[in-house]
């Protein structure tokens, strides 16, 4: 086989994390990177020796050694440079999330269909081991039809300030930026069921909490306190099959310390996705809460991601489509919209 040569836009924080996965994939030559900040692309350029740095995306994409890209940049640019990049024959790997509206998202998906390459949105929650070995189970039918789910992700002081806290450049607080991996891991174990209607809630009324002292937290590369995002989220998602999704999540709240659980019921037996992968059955009117016995039962960001970027030089490979399709991608966008749009609206939204 011969390797793929990828270029890398936007180089801050999650950059990190697909440079050393490409680094770490023999079948992976990384020729590029890019970001309007010259310095922190120059740095990942000589770190990871890299041969072309670029200022402006455009300048990457129009370099023809790119066969494929991972755009790691603030939210309001993850369309426009999928787009661009798929109208240049790249393939894309594209981060969480996949736009900010759905009407973005629809575009992204008509520049997928004219171009035929490969398209896979990071939802690197569905790469780890512990959701492949939970979806085995499921999918054998060990759980029986899937009911409810169920999945907090807050954070007591986590608001990580600059684009994230900036609504145009973000699209939204913890929902879009937290929410959307839970959303996601979620409706996929639940065999991706359709949407019937979603109730949300969203909460301004703690804002960043930067008068915090003596108690540290995750920043932004850029970080400033601007902050117009909710601070915390909650929302009903009913599926057609009549199934039902609640979640909750927060960048800052009153509670007494961060939180992640993800749990899903069926009719013949539960999984806890996290904090720690258990399985939860009846056996002999006894119920049994059992652990399997695999390398790691708590999600690790580390291998998930190494395997989040081999499935995407795989699929850059074979040409087929990826695990997290942008179909996926779209539906996600149509519920993390809705919760906003409900919210606004003070009533439910039925799709
Ligand atoms: N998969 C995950 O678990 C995960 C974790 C963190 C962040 N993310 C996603 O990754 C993306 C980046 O987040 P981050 O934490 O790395 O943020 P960051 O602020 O650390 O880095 C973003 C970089 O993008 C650059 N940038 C912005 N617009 C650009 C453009 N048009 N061209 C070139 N460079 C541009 C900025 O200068 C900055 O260096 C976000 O979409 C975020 O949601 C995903």
């Amino acid at each position: 086989m011969t390797k793929i040569r990828v270029g890398v836009i936007g180089a801050g924080s999650i950059s990190v994390s697909h440079l050393n996965s490409y680094q770490n994939n023999p079948n992976v030559e990384l020729v590029a990177i890019s970001d309007l900040h010259v310095e922190r692309a120059q740095n990942k350029a000589e770190k990871y020796e890299i041969p072309n740095m670029y200022n402006n995306y455009n300048d990457l994409l129009a370099d023809p050694q790119v066969e494929a890209v991972s755009i790691c940049t603030w939210n309001d640019t993850h369309a426009e440079i999928a787009i661009a990049s798929l109208k240049a024959g790249k393939h894309v790997l594209v981060e969480k999330p996949l736009s900010q509206t759905v009407e973005q998202a629809l575009q992204v998906e008509q520049a997928v269909k004219e171009s035929g390459k490969v398209l896979q949105v990071g939802f690197v929650r569905r790469y780890a081991n512990t959701t492949r070995v939970a979806k085995q189970f499921i999918d054998a039918g060990d759980l029986g039809e899937i009911y409810y789910a169920k999945a907090s992700c807050l954070r007591r002081l986590g608001n990580p300030g600059g684009w994230f806290s900036d609504k145009q450049r973000s699209g939204g607080g913890p929902l879009i930026d937290l929410g959307v991996h839970v959303i996601d891991l979620c409706w996929y174990l639940m065999g991706r069921p359709k949407v019937k209607s979603v109730s949300g809630n969203v909460y301004y009324k703690l804002g960043n909490r930067s008068n915090i002292s003596n108690l540290s937290f995750y920043k932004s590369s850029d970080y400033n306190v601007k902050n117009d995002v909710e601070d915390l989220a909650s929302a009903l998602i009913r599926f057609e099959n009549g199934a039902s999704l609640m979640i909750e999540t927060s960048f800052t709240l009153h509670a007494k310390k961060d939180e992640i659980s993800v749990k899903l019921f069926g009719d013949k037996g539960g999984v806890e996705m996290e904090p720690e992968l258990t399985f939860i059955t009846e056996k002999h009117q006894t119920i049994l809460n059992s652990h399997p016995q695999i390398d790691q039962l708590k999600f690790e960001f580390t291998s998930a991601f190494q395997n989040e970027i081999d499935h995407f030089i795989a699929c850059c490979q074979s040409g087929e489509k990826p695990l997290s399709p942008i179909e996926d991608g779209i539906e996600i966008m149509k519920i993390l919209c809705a919760v906003y749009e409900s919210a606004q609206k003070g009533s439910e939204i039925s799709f």
